[in-house]
């Protein structure tokens, strides 16, 4: 990558900290008042997605100055680079080019992507064909995929979140966790010569998923469920593993295709067989479509610049390290799981490009649980704790029930929470004042179909893509992972033998305690 500036070497952003207090203590509820265009200034259409961003501790003119941040820190150039396949990721050496996988043609494209695309593109066919087959087998009733990480948080959030245009008389499983429980449960209902395993890791060397394989295929065997290359399909990089595994079908992506932002790609096979190929066609339609208002919409109105430049300024600017999610639709569950990986292993870095330690904070931590739940729960806290949180609820117009009472009830209830946290309430004083001003973005949806939930993965997507431009960070990168993944190898070996030589005394003491 080209160097940039990052957030501290930008002129405006010592211009923006000073406003930090200013805006911090800014009234926003007389500023709405105030300004009768303020709702319309902080409100953004983009592809299936309305966003209000106007219960937030900013003004139209101290957005132009993040505006004037994101010039100079090269954000629509970093962007251009990864939509012209340079190598943004620089640590290993790779493009990164999630969008290539839902781009409809080669229009527009640098010749260069051409032959990619076209490599997608048949990839594609052929997933898409075998979904299909799947789809009409009615000897198949389960599929179990088995990944985890990128590999399954994506697939698991979106079949639960699109289960209404899932066909019928197939149930869908998720098996990621190492731990046994999770396998053994899954396996207790399934017969056997029933039941498909998508065996998903971008690596295929993933210890959790190839323990969770290699069982799932000796119960296979035992059961007598028939023939491993006809119950078992890979969704891979690594061909030859997969082939060693027994493994004949198999269907490939690529290096530049980064875990957690594989959804779109063979990953996504349980998702096609779900929806089917044209309801895949659409999912890809959709995020397809943002990456067009990303490309083309003027930084002023384009949604994922604009909340990247928020989380920015909530994070350095105002201090905020949490970030809370309230989906207001059950089938968005794990949505907030599935924004944890995309931006806590984004953007939870500490060096810049050049490694440097960076004199800033990065990536906040996100959380949460499906409205109206999380408001039995933890909401207490962000109505009256001592910290200030943003909360980003996601409501849907239209339900795909007909329990039309359910669901006013849900939205009145989305839309009452981001009211009280702004407005709160003067009371007798103590326990029962509500301070209020507290900043929420509402994102609205008109229905939860193909087309939107890929609009709405790709937002945030790219709006991580925003914030770590900013913070002059490798986005695509995941090293942190690794230590843990050589320590446990080690200590997996000391629970056989007992050794404690070299450990610390805390680690010691507790494997002696498990061994025990
Ligand atoms: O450990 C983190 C990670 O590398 C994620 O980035 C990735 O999504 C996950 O592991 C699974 O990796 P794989 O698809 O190679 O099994």
């Amino acid at each position: 990558m080209p160097a940039f500036l990052r957030l501290d070497q930008a002129l405006s952003w010592a211009a923006l900290c000073t406003q930090a207090e200013a805006m911090r203590a800014l009234d926003v509820r007389s500023a709405l008042a105030q300004d009768p265009n303020r709702v319309a200034a902080f409100s953004q259409a983009a592809p299936h997605v309305y966003a209000d961003l106007s219960k937030h501790h900013w003004t139209p003119a101290l957005e132009a100055q993040l505006q004037q941040l994101a010039v100079e820190t090269g954000v629509l150039a970093q962007r251009d680079a990864m939509f012209a396949g340079a190598i943004v990721n620089d640590t290993e050496q790779r493009q990164v080019m999630h969008w290539l996988l839902r781009q409809p043609s080669v229009q527009g494209l640098p010749v260069t992507l051409h032959a990619a695309w076209r490599e997608v593109q048949s990839t594609l066919d052929a997933m898409l064909k075998f979904a299909e087959q799947v789809r009409e087998d009615a000897a198949i009733t389960d599929v179990v995929h088995i990944g985890i990480g990128g590999s399954d948080l994506g697939p698991q959030m979106a079949v639960q979140a699109l289960r209404p245009y899932a066909v019928k008389g197939k149930r869908f499983h998720f098996v990621s966790n190492v731990d046994g429980h999770e396998l053994d449960d899954v396996l207790q209902g399934l017969s056997a010569s029933r039941t498909l395993f998508l065996i998903a890791s971008k690596t295929f060397t993933t210890i959790e998923t190839m323990t969770n394989a290699r069982s799932a295929r000796s119960w296979f065997l035992a059961q007598q469920g028939g023939e491993v290359a006809r119950h078992f399909v890979a969704l891979t990089t690594n061909v030859t593993e997969a082939g060693a595994f027994g493994i004949e079908t198999c269907f490939g992506f690529w290096d530049w295709v980064g875990g957690r932002y594989s959804l779109w790609s063979a990953i996504g096979l349980p998702l096609a067989i779900a929806i089917g190929a044209e309801g895949f066609r659409s999912f890809l339609a959709g995020g397809h479509a943002m990456d067009q208002h990303f490309l083309q919409a003027e930084p002023a109105a384009n949604l994922p610049v604009r909340l990247g430049l928020l989380d920015v300024w909530y994070r350095n600017g105002l201090g905020y390290a949490s970030r809370c999610i309230a989906p207001y639709h059950s089938g968005l569950r794990r949505f907030p799981a599935y924004l944890q990986q995309l931006e806590m292993e984004s953007n939870g870095k500490r060096v810049d490009h050049a490694g440097r330690a960076l004199p800033y904070a990065t990536s906040p931590v996100l959380w949460g649980e499906p409205g109206t739940n999380g408001q039995h729960a933890f909401f207490q806290m962000l109505h009256q704790g001592t910290d200030t949180v943003p909360v980003e609820f996601i409501a849907v117009r239209e339900p795909q029930h007909g329990l039309a009472e359910h669901h006013e009830q849900l939205l009145a209830n989305a839309l009452a929470q981001a009211q009280a946290l702004l407005q709160g309430k003067a009371d007798a004083g103590g326990h029962r004042d509500f301070p209020g001003n507290r900043p929420s973005t509402f994102l609205l949806l008109d229905r939860l179909d193909p087309a939107s939930l890929g609009a709405l993965i790709a937002l945030h997507e790219h709006r991580v893509f925003v914030s770590g431009a900013i913070w002059g960070i490798n986005s695509f990168d995941q090293w942190g992972v690794e230590l843990g993944k050589v320590l446990a190898k080690d200590i997996r070996q000391r629970l056989t033998t007992g050794h404690l030589q070299t450990l610390d005394p805390s680690t010691a003491a507790l494997l002696q305690r498990v061994r025990s």
